[in-house]
């Protein structure tokens, strides 16, 4: 079993600075694991404590039911495939990967028959003779990987390996990646910046964010499935970095009454999952949160409300299948979406656009949590 499970882990580099607090959550046998944040949150270090890169400073790592604090990079079953790829640029296709099972002593025959299945899953075949430099980025990449999936091992740790990729390739690569761990079934944690890649590719995500120097603050902020984090955030951090065009969060108010939210004027009728939490909330400020996919012309949405919302539009994004308008309301900016492409709005117009009521989102503006 190679499950991991990280109990009140930390990290400080230097006694003064702390990069990593108190992550506490499991991955489970042969689940595909995101770890996704901003750039320098710590999820790197995570992974390399992981790994055995890095050293421990407080908590404890189990790989099954192995306290692996203080083991070995080398005796904790697992590989990893970085961004840069790493390979040995004097070496073929074949012995890149071929070489950390020559390391182990493995036979050769067995060798043999280990690089040619990777090679057939990675697409590989015509390029086991070619030396790195005769490849593509996307070819390298999986030689990476074919080195990784030789070893057999019991864990794999990808640390952001598509960044080095153009876009077209990255799209690619990322179903590659997923069909490849659903036929292996191998315990995955896998890092990200990139909030697609962790919507698109785990079986559950890990968003984390920089810890600061509070010690109460933890760098997990959530940990569920894709459809968890983006329909029900636990606090702002998460509501704001999950989903393109990002999450409207505007500041608002509970109704003396408790049954609306009232933003600049507009009379938001609270959703039902709400009820309660507004009526222990009434009068009180909140952050209501809008994505802009529930913002839309009365015309061309397929949910019913009566709820409207009138600004002057700001820019436009026409991104092909939709256009994303940005628009003002008593100085605060928020975005919407378009069907049409056709008698589109123009910059100082005034639009008015429906809301989509029962998909809106409350937050505690001091806790930053999730009201229910
Ligand atoms: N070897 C190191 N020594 C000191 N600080 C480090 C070291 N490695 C990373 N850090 C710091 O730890 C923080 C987290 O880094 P990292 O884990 O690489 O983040 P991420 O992978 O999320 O971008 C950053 O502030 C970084 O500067
Ligand atoms: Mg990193």
């Amino acid at each position: 079993m190679a499950s991991i499970t990280l109990e009140h882990l930390g990290k400080s580099y230097t006694p003064e600075v702390t990069v990593i607090r108190d992550l506490t959550f499991d991955i489970k046998d042969g689940e595909f694991m995101v770890f996704v944040g901003p750039s320098g949150c710590g999820k790197s270090t995570v992974l390399r404590m992981i790994a055995g890169l890095e050293t421990i400073t407080s908590g404890t790592l189990k790989i099954g039911d192995r306290v692996v604090n203080d083991m070995h990079p080398k005796d904790r079953d697992i590989a990893m495939v970085f961004q840069s790829y790493a390979l040995y640029p004097h070496m073929t296709v074949y012995d890149n990967i071929a070489f950390g099972l020559q390391i182990r002593k493995i036979a050769e025959p067995e060798i043999k028959k280990r690089v040619q299945e990777a090679a057939d899953t990675l697409g590989l075949n015509a390029y086991l003779d070619r030396k790195p430099k005769a490849l593509s980025g996307g070819q390298r990449q999986r030689v990476a990987l074919g080195r990784a999936i030789v070893r057999n091992p019991s864990v794999f740790l990808f640390d952001e390996p598509l960044s080095n990729l153009d876009a077209e390739l990255r799209v690619h690569m990322r179903a590659e990646l997923s069909k490849l761990q659903r036929k292996l079934k191998t315990t995955t944690v896998y890092v990200t910046h990139d909030q697609v890649e962790a919507m698109t590719m785990g079986h559950r995500i890990a968003v984390l964010r920089p810890c600061g120097s509070d010690p109460k603050v933890s760098n997990l902020t959530q940990v569920g499935t894709p459809m968890e984090i983006y329909d029900t955030p636990a606090n702002l951090f998460t509501a704001g970095f999950m989903g393109t065009p990002k999450m409207n969060l505007l500041k608002a108010k509970v109704a003396d009454d408790g049954r609306d939210v009232l933003f600049y004027g507009v009379r938001i009728p609270v959703s039902a999952q709400f009820k309660d939490a507004a009526l222990k909330h009434r009068g009180r400020d909140v952050v209501l949160g809008i994505r802009p996919e529930h913002i839309g012309a009365a015309h061309e949405v397929d949910w019913q409300s009566d709820c409207s919302i009138s600004g002057t539009v700001e820019i436009l994004e026409p991104l092909g299948h939709e256009v994303i308008v940005h628009f003002q309301l008593q100085g605060e900016t928020l975005a919407g979406r378009l069907r049409s492409h056709v008698a589109l709005p123009a910059m100082g117009d005034p639009i008015t656009l429906l809301v989509q009521t029962e998909a809106m989102h409350l937050f505690d503006p001091v806790s930053e949590q999730r009201l229910a």
